[in-house]
């Protein structure tokens, strides 16, 4: 654990096979406001109550219980008195495991099925005789194991929901995580507080005073600590509560490398300044210093680089003048975690290394704190509302860490900037009143660096192209564009030609991703 994350009591694992849907089982617990964390499928259950694990979870997953090489669950697992809740594959397995029948189903079943209710107990109590649940397999349990009751089926999987109150173990063939089962956070409530009899302590609320207490015990009575704000919101959170653990033993600096979209540097500086005025929060202005190393520079991943090694070289350079400081502050959160395959499922594959601040912790020494480590997303903006940062700066979407300099195709210069920065101002500000979701992840201006032909109030003029890109994405993994309205996409062209000296052309991107990535550099 680094230091800064709190200490949680009451939690839950779920113990991973390779679900599409492990997070979500987790993201929808916490929702019921226990704690839970991924573990992996084979966890060793003595383990896990030694980590203060109350119950398991078992996935689902691709694989069949037979096929050669399926993940098994640890043998003890069964006998360790955790109460269980198996979900899909878990469901089947654990069903394999206890002496049920399993076989391939003659029909899949993907979608949504009418659920039967014949005992309305257990995971299952207060359902209706009927309801509407949401499948997904090509395995079937078609006998449960001995000593199991079976509570509900459909017209095609006749051991619906199984049960085995004396042992507390449970097992539901459907998906209660997703939102096309209606009751699915009530099979999940039952079985937290009725069969588990948990409580729901986990709030952000809670969170925010236990992590403070545990960051001034890991930081210690004298320790001083340095955060980088970059102007996103798990940097600005997880400096807000860092704030609160230590006071002004913290200094936040915020390295302007002149790459913000529009009032940025000064929306963050200013929010910071005006909830939290005891911060020491140093705005290092270096435009100059990012534009000079960047001349030139058209190759994207050198920007890139060039960009990120200028970052760690500002940010030492303030840092230095602080004196001695043992910790530095990171956003890090869980989805992060468990993408760098660093978290607690060895099932969840490794995709890409994340680091808030490229570079830093190896270069300087710094001891990490890393509060937000077991956060979802939402759960990180709900922390920053607790911790009372505004909704404007918890709500920004995405940007990139290197700015509007991988916006601007070709070489960088203050023009080039002023130019889509003003592009990018008005593009979001058309596209303000949709609100941001999954509909429209991130909408912005790229300047793609070719000049077209035009005619203004009667004259030639050969100006500059704008490219608008909005997209739709759950995660920012895939993307497609977004279905803007039409009198949107007019206003955003007619405002961008009249308003933004030397732009004469406007175009829309209509490239999903793949195959095109969501930032043009
Ligand atoms: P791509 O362009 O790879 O972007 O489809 C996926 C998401 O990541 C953001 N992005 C970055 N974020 N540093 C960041 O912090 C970067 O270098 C960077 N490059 C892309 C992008 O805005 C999108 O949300």
């Amino acid at each position: 654990m680094s230091a800064g994350s709190a200490p949680v009591t009451e939690r839950v694992a779920v113990l991973d096979f390779g679900a599409q849907y492990a997070q979500l089982i987790a993201r929808s617990v916490r929702e019921c406001g226990v704690y839970c964390e991924l573990r992996s499928g084979d966890a060793d259950p003595e383990q896990l109550k030694a980590e203060g694990f109350a119950a398991a979870i078992l996935s689902g997953g691709p694989a069949s219980v037979y096929g050669e090489g399926a993940p098994r669950a640890h043998p003890a697992l069964w006998s360790s008195g955790l109460p269980l809740l198996g979900i899909c594959y878990g469901h089947q397995l654990l069903s394999h495991a206890l002496g049920g029948r399993v076989e391939r189903a003659t029909h899949a079943e993907y979608g949504g099925a009418e659920m039967e209710v014949t005992a309305a107990e257990g995971v299952l109590s207060g359902f209706p005789a009927c309801t509407r649940v949401w499948m997904s397999h090509g395995d079937l349990v078609l006998e449960p194991p001995p000593g199991f009751v079976v509570c509900a089926r459909t017209a095609s999987t006749p051991v619906a929901v199984i049960a085995n109150a004396a042992r507390r173990i449970y097992g539901v063939q459907f998906h209660p995580e997703v939102a096309h089962t209606p009751l699915g956070l009530q099979v999940l409530r039952n079985f937290l507080f009725g069969v588990c009899a948990l409580r729901a302590t986990w709030s952000m609320e809670r969170y925010a005073d236990q992590a403070a207490s545990a960051i001034r015990e890991s930081v210690g009575p004298a320790g001083r600590a340095v955060a980088a704000l970059s102007g996103g919101v798990d940097s600005a959170v997880a400096t807000a509560l860092v704030h609160r653990a230590i006071g002004g033993r913290l200094t936040a600096i915020f390295v302007d490398h002149g790459l913000q979209r529009e009032a940025e540097a000064e929306e963050v500086t200013a929010a910071f300044a005006g909830a939290f005025p005891a911060l020491r929060l140093i705005h290092v202005r270096a435009e100059e210093r990012f534009l000079a190393a960047l001349r030139g520079v058209i190759e994207p991943e050198r920007k890139r680089r060039i960009i990120g090694a200028e970052f760690v070289a500002v940010f030492e350079e303030e840092a230095g003048r602080l004196g001695t400081v043992d910790f530095l502050v990171q956003g890090t959160i869980y989805p992060d975690v468990i993408e760098s395959g660093g978290g607690a499922s060895a099932k969840a594959a490794t995709i890409k290394t994340h680091h808030n601040v490229g570079g830093l912790p190896e270069r300087m020494r710094f001891r990490l704190v890393e509060p937000l480590r077991p956060l979802f997303k939402d759960e990180v903006r709900a922390l920053g509302m607790e911790l009372g940062l505004p909704a404007s700066l918890l709500w920004r979407q995405p940007f990139p860490g290197p700015g509007l300099a991988i916006r601007i195709l070709g070489e960088v210069t203050r023009d080039r900037l002023a130019l889509v920065r003003r592009a990018d101002a008005i593009v979001r500000e058309e596209l303000a009143p949709l609100g941001l979701g999954r509909e429209i992840w991130q909408g912005f201006a790229v300047l793609p660096g070719a000049r077209t032909v035009g005619v203004m109030g009667d004259v030639r003029t050969y100006g500059e192209l704008v490219a608008v890109r909005a997209i739709a994405s759950r995660d920012a993994m895939t993307a497609d564009w977004a279905r803007l309205p039409h009198d949107v996409l007019e206003r955003i062209s007619s405002r961008i030609t009249n308003e933004v000296p030397g732009v004469n052309r406007v175009v829309y991107d209509i490239t999903s991703k793949p195959p095109a990535t969501i930032e043009w550099e």
